[in-house]
This record gives C-alpha cells, structure tokens and sequence, in this order.
C-alpha cells in the first residue's frame, strides 16, 4: 500500500514568494499572462436530428494574469468553453484569440505548440499517463517538444514543480501509487511546468475531499499568482470564490459575470 500524505499541515505551501524567481532553475518570471478574448462564440452539438446549443454568441475579455471563476450547472458548457479556448474544439461561429492570435487561424502544428508552450490544462480526471511516472508525466510536453521546451523553462521542470506542490519524493512513483489529491497535484505540476501564460483548470477539485481540494486550490491559485499567469478555473467550490478577481457564470448558454 502506497503511504498517504495528507494536506501539507497548517495550510503552508513552498512556493516561492512574489517575485522571487529561483537561481538554481530559472523559473519563468512573473507576468508571463496572457490575454483572453472570445467574441460570438457559438458552438452547438449534433446528435442525430438533434442540436444541442451550448454556448451562445459568448463575449469574454480575460486580463493577463487575471484570475476567473467558471460557474455552472452540470451541462451548462464549461468543459466545451475550456475545450475551445485550448483550441482542442473549434466553435461554429465567433473567434476565440489567445494573446492576440486568432486560434482559428493557426496552422494544426501552430495550435500544438501554443497549447504546448503556452496554455497549461489542469483536467478534471487528472489525465496522468499511468506507464509513466509522476517526474515522467510532468515533464512530457516539454519531451513531446521537438525544439526541446519552451523558453525560459528550466532543464529539470519536473523538480522544481514537483517541489512546489510537495512532492519531490513521489518523482519515482507510478500515478496509481498516489492518493487523488497527490494526483491532482501531478496534473497541477504538468500544466505549470511548460512554462504557461495561461492555465485552465476543469474542476480540478471535483475528486477530492474538502480538505484535500483546498490544499490543491491554494497551491494553484499561490503558483499562478507568483507568476502573473491568468486563469480561468470551473469549480463548484466556494473557497474559490472569494478568492478570484471574478466570478463568471454559464447559464442557458450565456455567459454572466456574477462579481468583477
Ligand atoms: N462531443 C459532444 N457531442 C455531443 N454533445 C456534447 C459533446 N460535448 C458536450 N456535449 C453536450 O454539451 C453540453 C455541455 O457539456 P459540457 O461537458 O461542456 O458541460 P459541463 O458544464 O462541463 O458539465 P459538467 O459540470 O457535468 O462537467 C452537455 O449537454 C453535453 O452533453
Ligand atoms: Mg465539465
């Protein structure tokens, strides 16, 4: 049986401060975000005779380092608007532009190594490769990288991010060795570790327990935050909440923002 740690006690993440930017990996500095804009975005599904609308004619401007709440009922759209602003699903109508760029636009080879090196994907199911171990699975976009990582990000990534979110001695494991909220910590490592001006979280505490989920959100929202790295983070949970700089809603496929 794997052993189980349990939430770092009293709440303390070793993260580095704001700001500080480590000698020994050269980590990227902070205000590396980047900027989101969606205009029109539609996007329906068709089953059969059927057509579900999902996202309506959807307006959004997301600051660079700027960080979101997605709020929604089961089914509203949240994973398809994640999806689109990845550019792993393209919308029927509208434009989505990360940092100016047009996704649409982009060559299929283009939007690989934009979510690559630019945009880091926290997914509900944690995703690990489960063949690859938990320092393996971090660092595979950069291995999956032909020009062999994204400026600015270190040699060892996988170290230092598996420091930062406590886990350092875990390098070695397989992912089912790990309890859920050290799983989800190897799937925050991942997404931060390209280097990414821009990290979007599908409910990455929705497995796990409250205490296990607050752990997991501080240590996202602290990393992000260090980093000047805009976020965008459907979540049921109400830690997060206060703690966003807004609170969007889907709702009948619109968007509303509850709290700028
Ligand atoms: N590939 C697809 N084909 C058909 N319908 C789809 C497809 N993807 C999503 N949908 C439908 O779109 C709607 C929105 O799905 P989505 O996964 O975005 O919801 P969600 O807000 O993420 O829900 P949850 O909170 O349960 O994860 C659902 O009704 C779903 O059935
Ligand atoms: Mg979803």
């Amino acid at each position: 049986m794997a052993p189980r740690e349990s939430p770092r006690a009293g709440g303390a993440r070793p993260g580095l401060s704001p700001g500080e930017k480590s000698a020994e990996t050269g980590s990227p500095e902070p205000g590396a975000g980047i900027r989101v804009e969606l205009k029109g975005v539609t996007r329906s599904f068709h089953e059969g005779a059927l057509v579900r609308s999902v996202l309506r004619d959807l307006d959004l401007e997301i600051e660079p380092g700027q960080s979101c709440v997605l709020l929604g009922r089961s089914g509203s759209g949240k994973t398809t608007l994640l999806n689109l602003i990845a550019g792993l699903d393209a919308p029927d109508a509208g434009r989505v532009r990360i940092d100016g760029r047009d996704v649409a636009a982009l060559s299929e080879r283009e939007r690989t190594l934009l979510r690559r090196r630019r945009i880091g994907f926290v997914f509900q199911s944690y995703n690990l490769i489960p063949t690859l171990t938990v320092a393996e699975n971090v660092r595979l976009p950069r291995d999956l990288d032909a020009r062999g990582g994204a400026a600015g990000v270190p040699d060892a990534p996988e170290r230092f991010w598996l420091e930062r979110v406590g886990l350092a001695d875990r390098a070695d494991s397989f992912p089912d060795r790990l309890s859920g909220g050290e799983q989800q910590r190897v799937a925050i490592a991942r997404a931060l570790a390209s280097g990414p001006g821009l990290v979007l979280a599908d409910e990455p505490t929705g497995n796990l327990d409250l205490e296990t989920g607050r752990g997991v959100l501080d240590e996202l929202q602290g990393l992000v935050r260090d980093r000047g790295i805009t976020l965008l983070m459907a979540t049921h949970s109400r830690e997060m909440l206060g703690r966003a700089d807004r609170v969007l809603e889907l709702r009948g496929g619109r968007l509303g923002e509850i709290r700028a």
